[in-house]
């Protein structure tokens, strides 16, 4: 079978969950003599692949930065062309991802969309809650400072009501309140576009990550260069602040 030949060279190793900051649709289509927006519509088509790729191979959680919550400072016409394109992907993209069995959920501050938008993005959810297989969690107006900043808020409400002690904060129970906190942390994390920065993306869940970078700008990123990344994940030894001869007679 074409799939058992494709990963052959990850030896079954595969990352439960991979994030993805999926950087430079803005310089694709520059490259091209193109609008941004035709880099940002190249994007989505790529994340397509990406999603039915993923669903395919198996890989649990896929998550994605769509939106970070300083993307507002660009162009008002940027933004608004965005808010429009998640609008109209969501309604043109939906039916295949339900399809292919895919969970939707967003994360990030999502009342500061238009209620058109964040209606689609809720029915959507409710829609896949049932589905089975790969679960597609789109960051949009994230930020990892907002989640932690968040999680403190939630657990300050509770310290106050009295549900919970202050002696009770632990590194857990922080985590618990912060985005994600039902799912496998990240295990492969990749960024396109060739920056090597996390751009206030999952700060909490990260922390023991393998972080890989690629060049290729997003509408490029296809199924080779996911398993490119694979590849280079099935060779990583995960440590956790062990030693490599622990890790080897564990
Ligand atoms: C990422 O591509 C998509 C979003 C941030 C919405 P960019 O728009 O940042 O592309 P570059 O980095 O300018 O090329
Ligand atoms: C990160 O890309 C956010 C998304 C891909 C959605 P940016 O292009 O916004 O990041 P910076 O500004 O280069 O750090
Ligand atoms: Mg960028």
């Amino acid at each position: 079978m074409a799939k058992k030949h494709e990963l052959s060279s990850t030896n079954g190793n595969l990352p439960k969950h991979v994030a993805i900051i999926m950087d430079g649709n803005g310089r694709w289509a520059k490259k091209k003599s193109l609008p941004r927006i035709a880099g940002h519509r190249a994007g989505v088509k790529a994340l397509q692949k990406i999603v039915n790729f993923s669903a395919k191979e198996g890989i649990k959680v896929l998550t994605v930065y769509a939106f970070s919550s300083e993307n507002w400072k660009r162009p008002r016409t940027e933004v608004s062309m965005l808010m429009e394109l998640f609008t109209t992907s969501l309604q043109q993209r939906f039916k295949e991802l339900h399809h292919n069995n895919v969970r939707l959920r967003f994360i990030g501050d999502l009342s500061s969309f238009p209620e058109k938008l964040r209606q689609s993005m809720t029915d959507t959810e409710h829609l896949t809650t049932n589905n089975t297989g790969l679960k597609l969690v789109v960051a949009v107006n994230y930020g990892g400072r907002w989640d932690i900043t968040n999680a403190f808020k939630a657990l300050h409400k509770k310290i106050s009501d009295e549900v919970m002690a202050a002696d009770d904060i632990s590194e857990d129970l922080i985590g618990e309140f912060m985005c994600l906190s039902d799912l496998p942390e990240p295990d492969l994390f990749i960024r396109t576009g060739g920056e090597k920065r996390i751009s206030n993306y999952l700060l909490w869940q990260l922390a023991y990550t393998e972080l890989y970078f690629d060049d290729c700008l997003w509408p490029d990123f296809d199924t080779a260069s996911l398993e490119t990344a694979l590849q280079w994940y099935a060779g990583r030894e995960r440590r956790f602040g062990r030693t490599s001869e622990q890790i080897e007679h564990a």
